[in-house]
């Protein structure tokens, strides 16, 4: 910790003029209330991809893709565009969309990219659920209270043959959904039917039209779109028609942002959406990834940046190019004045889970959990039963057979961080098995558990295979609990290692692994997420490990974020927000 604060400091003396807008810190206003704002991205950190935000009544809203984990769609809420609080999920309880979790094949299928909007009361998010042969595909959720899981309705099911569907009142109150290709379609939202497609634009030629939105000013319908694929060559590019059904006139200047073809350190900036604070000003939020030209190291996948745009009546948007610090349009004061129970997305995590009760906000599965697997016990700890499963999902074989495992976790929300837990847990055949994890997805993950291997209670670390075994030292008596930790110093290499509870002299570095291991590959639509896991590695039969298998307890889970990376070079210090 000392060695990683120094690390820090030289570092941080970069970004002086920087430190005044940190989040949490006064606004910048140095010489009058109307004066530009400045402040810096990602403004939602960490796995956030395929950002849609609207404004209602004094806080802006956002909803992220979030693809085979759950709950899914998470709803932020914010009152500054700052302090992001998580509000709710849309998909929060299987019952919404029975076996489909489940019956999922592969790593990213699930919620793809989801559009949030509101009209006459009720919040509306419309989304396309992938990889679940013979359903329909489309979903839409809607609330009055977007601060309740339970608040959001059952969806309401549609037929759209396209992803990323966008939803939109023209003046006559008809609602359209634009899905990708770009394609327009009617739609009714009690009872999902459809009118048949039309096709609107084709985009400037980069592949994957996707991704749009449909706003109507000044007598046009612009259209937003993203294109070129979620990768390096990702872009927003914008059309306009005076029919909603076109022609579409594109943008002589398109694309409208990106980041395509430079040296920033914020690549793949796309699949934005664009929406009007209290004081009129324009604003955009859309993905990017912290991954330099390089594009080899960006464990928390696509996150969510702000920018300005600038909107004269009756022309095009400008949009500003997206960089790690921003200045634009006056931010609303800062502020934590929003409603809820959720976590701030930047704060850090300290659960002990012995008084039981509900599972923390910020914490997701992969898939729909086993009823009972994983639950807060009073007086234990977070309890994890073991999954015959391994992470990888052996030996249930090809998926969904390899849907159960046991695992739970938060999205990595910092370049450096500690995540740390503490295992209370007495292996007692060879093979079973409790830890901590950088998960990326089941194929791609870095772990450290306690395993009984030979008779005995042993550490061992597994970076995609790449395994280093450690006997507990003697010295740490029985050591039924163990303290475990993953860390990062620099963005680029996790260090995973284990202590006796409690003494954080007798720590042990048990392995290093490099976070290329979890940026892109077979979690490209992803990122990273920190969490506990435990296994019983094949014994057993079906998903179940054999009767009288231990749980694993897990308690004292802090997350602690450290720093953020907004260029190659420059870190703003984390965890400087109002309220804390
Ligand atoms: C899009 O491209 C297809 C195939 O080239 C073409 O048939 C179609 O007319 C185009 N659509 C629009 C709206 O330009
Ligand atoms: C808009 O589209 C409708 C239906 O296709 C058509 O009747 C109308 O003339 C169009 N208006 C303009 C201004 O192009
Ligand atoms: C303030 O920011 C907006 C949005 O980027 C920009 O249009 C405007 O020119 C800026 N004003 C000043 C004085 O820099
Ligand atoms: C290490 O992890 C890989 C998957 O990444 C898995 O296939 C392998 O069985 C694991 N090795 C051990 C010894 O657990």
């Amino acid at each position: 910790m000392k060695s990683l604060t120094r690390l820090l400091y030289p570092a941080l003396a970069l970004v002086q003029g920087i430190m005044v807008a940190m989040p949490g810190t006064a606004a910048a206003a140095p010489t009058s209330a109307v004066a530009n704002s400045t402040f810096h991205n990602p403004v939602l950190p960490g796995w956030h991809s395929d950002p849609s935000c609207i404004y209602v009544e004094g806080l802006f809203y956002c909803v992220t893709s979030t693809f085979i984990s759950f709950p899914g769609l998470p709803v932020y809420a914010s009152r500054d565009l700052i302090n992001w609080r998580l509000a709710s999920h849309a998909w929060n309880r299987e019952s919404q969309l029975p076996g489909y979790s489940w019956a999922t094949t592969e790593q990213q299928y699930g919620m793809f990219a989801a559009t949030i909007r509101f009209r006459e009361g009720v919040f509306y998010v419309i989304c396309e659920y992938l990889g679940v042969e013979g359903k329909e595909a489309g979903v839409l959720f809607k609330t009055t209270d977007p601060f309740r899981d339970e608040a959001w309705s059952d969806p309401v099911f549609f037929h759209a043959p396209k992803i990323d569907p966008d939803l939109f009142w023209d003046d006559d109150g008809k609602a359209y959904v634009a899905t990708q290709g770009i394609i327009l379609q009617e739609m009714n939202l009690e009872t999902g039917e459809m009118t048949p497609a039309v096709e609107l634009w084709n985009g400037t030629g980069g592949v994957w039209p996707e991704g749009p939105h449909i706003y109507k000013r000044d007598g046009y319908y612009y259209l937003l779109i993203a294109e070129g694929g979620t990768a390096e060559d990702h872009a927003i590019t914008i059309a306009r028609a005076r029919n909603i059904t076109g022609p579409y006139e594109p943008y002589e200047g398109n694309p409208i942002l990106t980041n395509r073809g430079t040296n920033e350190y914020f690549q793949t900036v796309g699949h934005g959406d664009l929406f009007q604070d209290a004081q009129g000003n324009w604003w955009g939020m859309c993905l990017a990834t912290r991954s330099g030209p390089a594009y080899k190291s960006y464990p928390m996948g696509r996150e969510t940046v702000l920018f300005p745009v600038t909107w004269r009546e009756g022309e095009w948007p400008i949009l500003e190019p997206v960089r790690g610090v921003m200045s634009g349009w006056p931010l609303p004061p800062r502020s934590r004045d929003v409603p809820g129970d959720g976590p701030f997305n930047e704060d850090p995590d300290a659960y002990d889970f012995t008084g039981g009760g509900a599972i923390p906000k910020n914490l997701v599965y992969w898939r729909v959990p086993r009823p009972g697997h994983i639950a807060a016990v009073r007086g234990k700890g977070l309890r994890v039963r073991l999954s015959r499963n391994d992470l990888e999902g052996a030996p249930g074989g090809s998926e969904p057979a390899a849907r159960a495992i046991s695992f739970i976790g938060r999205r990595q929300t910092h370049s450096v961080f500690r995540f740390e837990v503490d295992l209370s847990f007495s292996p007692r055949k060879n093979g079973e098995e409790a830890g901590i994890v950088a998960f990326l997805t089941q194929h791609a993950n870095i772990h450290l558990g306690v395993v009984r291997l030979d008779g005995e209670p042993t550490l061992r670390f597994n970076a995609s295979g790449v395994v280093t075994t450690r006997k507990i030292p003697k010295s740490w008596g029985r050591a039924e609990t163990v303290r475990l930790e993953i860390a990062m110093e620099k963005p680029t290499e996790y260090i995973l290692s284990a202590s006796r509870a409690g003494n954080r002299a007798s720590r042990i570095e048990v392995g290093r692994a490099s976070a290329e291991l979890l940026s892109g590959g077979t979690g490209s639509f992803v990122g990273t997420l920190l969490g506990v896991y435990a296994t019983c590695n094949g014994a057993g039969s079906g998903l179940d490990c054999p009767k009288g298998t231990p749980d694993a307890y897990f308690t004292r889970w802090r997350y602690t974020g450290l720093g953020q990376y907004v260029s190659e070079t420059e870190v703003v210090r984390a965890g400087k927000g109002i309220g804390k």
